[in-house]
């Protein structure tokens, strides 16, 4: 049994692994630590909040005293730090955040896990990053290896490599026992729904155009979620410390590629469930129509990298790491929970920005 600090635990990835930790080690305790920024949604995570086994603390990771506290108050043992800034749209319309956050809040966490594990003499520091922290690859590029060089592009991928640099830093100068893992793009239930898959579901449902940046061909690696989770636990029980871990799905698919499937999944489950015709009363399939094929192109981003792709070897040899669904599986289960939870994306859509009027006005 142990004690673990999950920080932005109401964010997406993060309230997913609260769920998945849960079912898979019931006897842990857990701290959900957040912010609760426009990414963060309490409801997301309260049916789990008891008082018991897990507690709710809203606090920044910035904050030194209110850290502190926290990790004496609960004797943790493991902090696994999700909080972040994860839009790279909203990193280049406002990198300052990102530096505070990513950078300056990963540094102060590092410093209170260093002298609070030392105080307890055990402790172990999980630090969860992304791919992006390597850049873009051009085609003929062999996937992302953990020795590849940090080559971010983005004021978003710029500060969670140097929040990685940090961790190393305090692994090898002060002896904190930590790890790392870098994963591809994640999707499934809870993401808040800014983000490709969460956005165009949603228009979809809503009967509106997906919005496609430039051509549509930009590749990324996509791992459900509960995958990356499991992932996680690996790491922190059979990961060597100063250690970092590619996770990734072997799944890789261009932006115009993960929509065609996405629309394709919502034919084929509004056919098994014709029910859903009548909540979604705007949507495509209520019209009779299919989903596929229910695009717009707009102005691209600035900067947009092209290609992402993990190699995952290490960590499958290391970790025996070996995700459990397939783009195909993940994004059924995906598809449906958004359509079971429809007041749950509701309730945050007011909080999204249109980022793709903007691309147009700076291009
Ligand atoms: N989403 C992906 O595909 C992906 C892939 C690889 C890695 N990651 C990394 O995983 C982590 C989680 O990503 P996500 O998509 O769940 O993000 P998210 O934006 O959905 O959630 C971030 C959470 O952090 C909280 N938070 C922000 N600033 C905070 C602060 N200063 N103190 C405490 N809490 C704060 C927010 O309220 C929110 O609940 C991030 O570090 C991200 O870089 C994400």
């Amino acid at each position: 049994m142990a004690n673990y600090l999950v920080t932005g635990a109401c964010g997406f990835i993060g309230s997913n692994y609260v769920y998945y930790h849960l079912k898979t080690k019931p006897q842990d305790k857990i701290v959900i630590f957040d912010a609760l920024t426009y990414a963060g949604c309490y409801e997301t995570v309260a049916p789990l909040i008891d008082n018991n086994q897990v507690f709710f603390v809203k606090g920044d990771i910035g904050d030194l005293k209110c850290v502190t506290d926290t990790l004496e108050r609960y004797e943790i043992d493991c902090i696994v730090n999700f909080a972040a800034e994860s839009h790279v749209d909203r990193s280049i319309l406002g990198p300052d955040l990102f530096i505070k956050t990513n950078i300056e809040g990963t540094y102060n966490l590092l410093k209170c896990a260093l002298s609070y594990f030392e105080k307890r003499g055990q402790g172990h520091f999980h630090h969860i990053s992304t791919d992006e922290v390597f850049g873009s690859l051009e085609e003929s590029d062999p996937p992302f290896t953990e020795q590849n060089p940090f080559r971010p592009n983005s004021p978003y991928s710029a500060s969670k490599a140097s929040s990685d640099c940090l961790v190393r830093a305090f692994v090898h100068t002060y002896g904190l026992k930590a790890t790392v893992t870098n994963c591809s793009n994640n999707y499934g239930p809870r993401q808040f729904p800014e983000k490709l898959i969460g956005l165009a579901l949603t228009n979809l449902l809503e009967g509106k155009l997906v919005p496609i940046y430039g051509d549509g061909k930009q590749k990324r690696d996509w791992l459900f979620v509960d995958d990356h989770c499991l992932a996680i636990d690996l790491a922190i029980e059979k990961g060597q410390s100063g250690e970092t871990y590619n996770i990734g799905g072997r799944e890789c698919r261009t932006n115009l590629e993960v929509i065609e499937n996405l629309s394709l999944t919502l034919d084929k489950i509004f056919k098994e469930h014709p029910n859903f015709i009548k909540q979604y009363p705007l949507s495509f399939a209520a019209k009779d129509e299919s989903f596929v094929g229910k695009t717009t192109f707009v102005a691209d981003r600035p900067g947009h990298d092209r290609r992402y792709e993990i190699d995952p070897s290490f960590s499958e040899k290391a970790l025996g790491f070996k995700p459990q669904e397939t783009f195909a599986s993940g994004l059924y289960k995906t598809v449906l929970w958004y359509l079971e939870n429809e007041a749950w994306w509701r309730a945050l859509q007011q909080r999204r920005i249109d980022f793709s009027s903007t691309w147009a006005k700076m291009s």
